[in-house]
């Protein structure tokens, strides 16, 4: 972070660079660069997979079906956006055109490394204790190349550089393509991984703290 920036000049600056960036092809069809929301000072960040369509027209990160899906989970845990920092591992919506019908994908191999830098910048800028990654493109991107999301789910990892902490959980979007009681055992898995993410903040303040001591 330059000196004397504080983390919200540095992501305000960040976020209006990458207002403009076309270092992929889903530069070409996006309306709105996404770039994250929330409190820059915050010791958790959650990070998703990419916007959907409702975050493509608004230019805010999780505020479609799986954005409201996951407030409620937040709730659940006594958190609102005011809080957490969110964001995305790439920036701008991934569909495919089916017709009439555009449809969410998940980001490809190539836009995830063409947009690493903006989230690597951000990450650097917030330093958060720890990270919530929400789907598998998050979590392959942050925790480990091979992440199996319904085997490693809800283990704590301490090889992110960006954090002392890092956990994957549930994308709120996979959980709403269930119904009935599959439904309700994802929903409860994510509103449990939450929940050891807001424990772990507190452990992770109580580690800093010894650490200057050291
Ligand atoms: N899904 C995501 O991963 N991110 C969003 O911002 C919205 C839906
Ligand atoms: Fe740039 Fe990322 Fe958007 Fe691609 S997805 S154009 S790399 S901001």
């Amino acid at each position: 972070m330059p000196e004397g920036e504080s983390v919200e000049q540095v992501l305000t600056a960040l976020a209006s660079k990458a207002s403009q960036c076309t270092r992929c092809a889903l530069a070409a069809t996006r309306t709105n660069v996404v770039f994250g929301e929330g409190n820059p000072k915050s010791p958790l960040v959650i990070v998703g997979e990419g916007p959907g369509q409702q975050e493509d027209a608004t230019g805010r990160p999780f505020v479609g079906r799986a954005g409201i899906l996951l407030d409620e989970c937040l709730a659940e845990c006594g958190i609102t956006r005011k809080h957490i920092y969110i964001c995305n591992t790439v920036k701008c919506r991934a569909c495919i055109v089916e017709g009439s019908r555009v449809r969410n994908r998940p980001p490809m191999p190539d836009e995830l490394k063409a947009c690493f830098g903006w989230l690597d910048q951000q990450l650097e800028a917030i330093k958060p204790l720890v990270i919530l990654c929400l789907g598998a493109p998050s979590a392959s991107t942050l925790i480990h190349k091979e992440f199996r999301m319904l085997a490693e789910r809800g283990t704590w990892h301490t090889t992110c550089k960006y954090a002392r902490y890092t956990m994957a959980s549930l994308h709120p979007a996979f959980i709403l393509r269930h119904g009935g009681d599959a439904f309700q055992t994802y929903r409860s898995l994510l509103v449990g991984d939450i929940e050891a993410a807001r424990k772990k903040v507190i452990q992770a303040r109580k580690d800093a703290k010894v650490d200057l001591l050291q």
